[in-house]
Parts: structure tokens; C-alpha cells; sequence
């Protein structure tokens, strides 16, 4: 039986949407079905959400709509333009008309990869999103980012592209590894330490029943975050001010993930790191008690995150791939800090001296 817990409103004008929060709705696609308008819809799936959910998420559309499954091959590698083609070469080939609707049923990849086929495809078609992942119900679903990596940059094509609706089905978390799982929290420890100190108390407070992945907790971690991250996006769609703050350890968190070849850190694992880089600069300019990074980093050890870049890197390399990043401006490198913890601005004024500083 579904529970629909929590409906939150992303605020965009003729642009706005729900995200729906809850449970078991993989057998029943009743919210969904508001949100579809041609009689042709395309879900998207990588080869391991496929096996698990494809089946049963798809019967619920079959005898009403022309269904076209596509399911791309898993992993952040595979978030490049061969993973975009076989969903356009798939819909061009099916048929599919403008008044399609794109559906994305999985984790934060699908979803980039579906929303930016979404966007291009005839012009732009009607694009839902399906979050399996924690990640991916916090942050990736939300606020209309979609794109592809480059071999030079993290999703350096790309673009801004609501979706109709977001679903998140808290019971989807239950089939997460414990690694897949832990990364999610990175970017929910990311909402607190930029916008809602009360919120990070909270979690460092009810970390033990979030790893327990008590349904409750969780709710409420999915909520808040939602919640934080549509207040943002509403104010600051494409990114021109304050959406920047959502990148808390992302500059960093890119590099690392850049650095070490896609794959090989999971990108909420970069992100934790860069969470730590990022308030470990914040202290260096005393904006921040030191002891608040000590708190940050024995959080993310009792998580299971980790908390420092591996050994063996060398600052200059990181600095020239950091330098690549789309986060730096033209007038220099451009970071997320924190002048306190649950208050986050943007600094454009970080030398290199003071990123080398954290070596
Ligand atoms: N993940 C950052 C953003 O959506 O803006």
C-alpha cells in the first residue's frame, strides 16, 4: 500500500512542481499519471535499478501507454554522450513524438543523463524524475540540472531543465549498498552546514537512526533537504547568485572525482571530502572554530565517509584540475564557504596559495 508522507512545492512559476515523498509507490504509479500528457512514455533505467524496479514501475503504465524501456549501462563513467545517444537513437527509432514524456528511474546519473535527453529531444519533451538513490532524492532530482561529463570536466554539457515531478520512494533505499547509501548523506550534511544549523544539529544528533535507514528519519532528512534546496532553486533557477551555496565542497569535490577518473570515488564520497576542504579553508580564515571541522570530519568517520584526500596527491595537479572547473569564474578561482556553520556565501577571492595551504 503507497504512503504519500510529504507533497513540497518547488516554486517556479509555470515552472513549478511537486516532489512527492513516501512509500512503496513502484506498484502504484497514481501521482505519476497526472504528470504524463501524450500517450508515450520512455523510462529510463540502468542495468542494475533495472533488475530490481523496471518490472514492476513499468506494469503500472503498460496497458495505458506506448512504453519504451531503454536501460543504459551503470556508473558515473558511463554519464557521457554514448549514454545520451542510446536514449536518442532509442526514441527516434521508437517514434516517439514531441508530446513523449521522459521518465528517470534511478540514481543521480540517470537522472543527469534522462533530463539532458529530455531537453534536446525534438526541442524538449516532458521529463519526470524517479530517484532510487539518497543522493539522488536530496539534491540530483531537484532543481532542474541536467548533462554529461566531458573527458575534460564534470558535467561540462548540459543544461537547466525542470522536471514535470519528482518521486521519491523512501523504500527504494532499502536495496542500496551500504557504500551507495552513505554517499547520499554527504550532500544531506551539505543542506545543514550551508543554510539550517539546526538542521545539522539534528543530524549530527540522529545520525545512528539514519544509518539504521529508519524510515522516519529518513522522511524527515529527505524533506528538510527538499525543502532547503527548493527554497534555493526558487529564488535562483539558473544559478546567476545564491544557488551557487549548493556547491559546497563541489569545486573540490570535482576535482577529486576528476583526479582519480570517474568511478573510482563515488561523487557524494568527493563531495565529503570537499565538504571538509571547504570548511577546513573557512577556518584558516577564521570564520570558523576549528573544532567545528574536527566535529565535521568525526561524522563522516562514524558514517563511513570519508574525510581527507588520499595520499600520493599532488597539490599541483589537483590545482590545475580545479582551475578547469565550471565553478571558477573569470576572475579567479571561485569557492563555497562557510562564515558559519548553516551560512554559506560565495567567495571569488580564494588565492591558490590558500588552496595549497590545505596540503
Ligand atoms: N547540486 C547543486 C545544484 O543543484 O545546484
Amino acid at each position: 500500500m503507497p504512503i504519500l508522507k510529504e507533497t513540497i512545492k518547488v516554486d517556479l512559476g509555470p515552472r513549478s512542481y511537486p516532489i512527492y515523498i513516501g512509500k512503496d509507490f513502484m506498484e502504484d504509479a497514481d501521482l505519476l499519471r497526472p504528470h504524463i500528457k501524450g500517450r508515450q512514455v520512455v523510462v529510463v533505467a540502468d542495468e542494475n535499478v533495472a533488475k530490481l524496479y523496471l518490472d514492476s514501475f513499468c506494469s503500472n503504465f503498460r496497458s495505458e501507454f506506448e512504453l519504451l524501456e531503454i536501460i543504459l549501462p551503470a556508473g558515473e563513467i558511463n554519464k557521457n554522450l554514448e549514454s545520451f545517444s542510446l536514449i536518442i537513437d532509442n526514441a527516434l527509432g521508437a517514434g516517439l513524438n514531441r508530446n513523449a514524456t521522459f521518465i528517470a528511474l534511478g540514481g543521480g546519473i540517470v537522472g543527469d543523463v534522462t533530463g539532458f535527453a529530455a531537453a534536446c529531444y525534438q526541442r524538449g519533451v516532458r521529463f519526470l524524475q524517479v530517484p532510487t538513490t539518497l543522493l539522488a532524492q536530496v539534491d540530483s532530482s531537484v532543481g532542474g540540472k541536467t548533462g554529461i561529463n566531458h573527458a575534460l570536466g564534470k558535467n561540462m554539457i548540459g543544461a537547466f531543465y525542470q522536471p514535470e515531478a519528482v518521486l521519491a520512494d523512501v523504500a527504494t533505499l532499502d536495496t542500496l549498498s551500504k557504500r551507495e547509501f552513505v554517499a547520499g548523506l554527504a550532500e544531506v550534511i551539505k543542506y545543514g552546514l550551508i543554510i539550517d544549523r539546526r538542521f545539522y544539529q539534528w543530524l549530527l544528533d540522529n545520525i545512528e537512526l539514519l544509518l539504521a535507514r529508519d524510515f522516519s528519519a529518513l522522511t524527515w532528512a529527505i524533506r528538510r533537504s527538499c525543502e532547503l534546496k527548493a527554497q534555493v532553486v526558487s529564488q535562483d533557477e539558473r544559478e546567476i547568485g545564491l544557488r551557487a551555496i549548493l556547491n559546497l565542497g563541489h569545486t573540490f569535490g570535482h576535482a577529486i572525482e576528476n583526479s582519480f577518473g570517474y568511478g573510482y570515488f563515488l561523487h557524494g564520497e568527493a563531495v565529503a571530502i570537499g565538504l571538509v576542504m571547504s570548511s577546513a579553508l573557512s577556518s584558516k580564515r577564521g570564520w570558523i572554530e576549528e573544532s567545528q571541522v574536527e566535529i565535521l570530519c568525526d561524522l563522516l568517520d562514524k558514517i563511513g565517509l570519508p574525510s581527507k584526500l588520499p595520499e600520493g596527491v599532488s597539490p599541483e595537479d589537483f590545482m590545475r584540475v580545479i582551475a578547469l572547473d565550471k565553478k571558477s569564474t573569470d576572475d579567479g578561482l571561485r569557492f563555497i564557504l562557510l562564515r558559519d556553520i548553516g551560512e554559506a556565501v560565495v567567495a571569488s577571492d580564494v588565492t591558490p596559495e590558500e588552496v595549497l595551504g590545505l596540503f
